[in-house]
């Protein structure tokens, strides 16, 4: 007689509860439609981890809890990887196999050699660059305050955080090609969440003449022109800047003595390109929208603000001393984290909260839902920096907030965005009043980052 090998944590866990939908199309539509609120109904119905039929026989797996956070991404995290996640892989056309999509040994020589651009000594040098683009774009708002013309403050702060990113990790003036790389990098975005859930999507993109694929490469061969661009305008300057791209240019294989392919080094700069500036510029719109809706919050930062510049532009050593600016900017990133969603695949079956895994399990967690975990916030719903005093931190378990991830894949970029989002938010309120256009509907579009839909609309007001 055969028996079947069943593993010992097969017999034992249950699996988690969770919807199956009809058959056979499972519940990936509304997952589609509403990914937010879709989670946040799961959660309120079925807990903190659940297993759904997305279609088919193919299941989902969702984990909230803070523990079931620190389990994947830090205590077990080597059992997770990034790929082959159907979400992620549907990046890779973009991105490639840059810092965020790769994986092992290969993405931990590539953290190693990024790591030194983020340290807290060159992140002190671009803290000048920062203020300084931000005080020329405050510059250019005078003649909107005059003709009382409104501004959509996403858009804004978009084209502020490339201007950053490019000057800072890549020597180079982006401003001229912010709006062709919005437009291609919205597009591509787009289509990347409409297809997300659906099963062989990724196989899809490879089909090059399905309309989706035709869409995705046009936006991307736009991007790649721009990440030439900044590649071949380095090489032919003969600068030798120690930014990113420097270091990655002029990394060298410890065996081989190689250097990386050119491939390589589009895919790390686009990556870089796209992960670090779209995720920092909609926690700064969020920011004003809800500034703008808590006039009391308001008050008190600029109070804050006007107390520690008194009237000069911030510097990197303000920082630690605008403290009220940076819980508001906590708890807006609470609210609204812009990596609303973090994926991963469960290489091998793994216990995660009493309930069993299977291998090869696509895995969601949620900052967004997380975030609203009434274990461990109060009327999550409501907008409150007093939940980020240093008291108030130490009570809560660390994964119960993570809008920079946490473990290895931790974002590279942590410091510098919030070294980035405090000194923008600091100079803009210094100066200027931001209030969200009567009769806006201000609605969330969850794509891969968490936008404002559409414009967000505001009016200023010079102080
Ligand atoms: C408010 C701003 C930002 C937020 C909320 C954010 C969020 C995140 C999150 C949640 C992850 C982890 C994803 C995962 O575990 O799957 C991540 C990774 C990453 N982020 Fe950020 N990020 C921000 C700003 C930046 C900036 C400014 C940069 C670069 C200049 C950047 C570059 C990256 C890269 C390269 C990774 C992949 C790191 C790795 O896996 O080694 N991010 N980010």
């Amino acid at each position: 007689m055969t028996t079947v090998p069943v593993t010992s944590q097969q017999q034992r866990l249950p699996h988690p509860p969770g919807p199956l939908g009809k058959w056979p199309q499972g519940v990936l539509k509304q997952f589609q439609d509403e990914p937010l609120a879709t989670m946040m109904k799961m959660f309120r119905e079925y807990g903190d981890a659940i297993r759904f039929r997305a279609v088919l026989h193919f299941y989902g797996y969702l984990f909230f809890h803070p523990d079931h956070n620190k389990h994947i991404l830090q205590d077990n995290n080597r059992n997770y990887t990034k790929m082959p996640h159907p979400s992620l892989s549907l990046l890779q056309p973009v991105v490639g196999n840059g810092l965020l999509t790769s994986d092992g040994d290969f993405w931990r020589r590539q953290r190693r050699l990024a790591a030194p651009a983020f340290h807290r000594k060159r992140i002190a040098e671009f803290a000048t660059t920062m203020t300084a683009a931000t005080d020329t774009m405050l510059k250019s708002w005078h003649s909107l305050t005059k003709n009382g013309r409104p501004l959509d403050i996403n858009e804004a702060m978009m084209h502020l955080t490339l201007e950053i990113v490019g000057e800072t990790l890549f020597s180079i003036d982006l401003t001229r090609e912010a709006d062709t790389i919005g437009d291609s990098f919205s597009a591509v975005n787009e289509e990347i969440a409409r297809l997300t859930g659906i099963p062989f999507a990724d196989l899809g993109l490879r089909i090059p003449f399905l309309p989706s694929t035709r869409q995705v490469n046009n936006h991307t061969a736009i991007l790649t022109q721009v990440v030439h661009g900044i590649i071949q305008e380095r090489r032919q300057s003969g600068l030798e800047a120690e930014d990113l791209l420097g270091m990655l240019m002029s990394a060298r294989d410890e065996d081989t003595g190689e250097g990386m392919s050119d491939q390589q080094l589009h895919d790390e700069v686009m990556t870089i390109m796209l992960a670090g500036h779209e995720t920092t510029a909609v926690a700064l719109a969020w920011t004003f929208y809800l500034l703008s809706e808590h006039p009391d919050v308001l008050e008190e930062l600029e109070a804050e603000v006007d107390g520690v510049l008194n009237g000069r532009l911030p510097i990197f050593d303000d920082v630690p001393n605008l403290r009220y600016t940076t819980m508001v900017l906590e708890e807006s990133m609470r609210l609204y984290p812009p990596a609303f969603a973090i994926a991963r695949w469960g290489n091998d079956e793994d216990e995660v909260g009493g309930y069993y895994v299977p291998k090869n399990s696509v895995i969601t967690m949620s900052p967004y839902v997380t975030h609203r975990h009434p274990d461990f916030w109060d009327a999550p719903e409501r907008f409150d920096p007093q939940r980020f005093t240093p008291e108030h931190k130490a009570e809560r378990p660390r994964y119960a907030y993570l809008p920079f991830g946490g473990g290895p894949r931790l974002c590279i970029g942590q410091s510098f965005a919030m070294t980035e989002a405090i000194l923008l938010l600091a100079s803009i309120v210094q100066q200027y009043r931001l209030t969200l256009m009567p009769g806006s509907q201000v609605e969330l579009e969850p794509l891969i980052t968490l936008r404002p839909k559409g414009q967000l609309m505001m009016t200023l007001t010079a102080r």
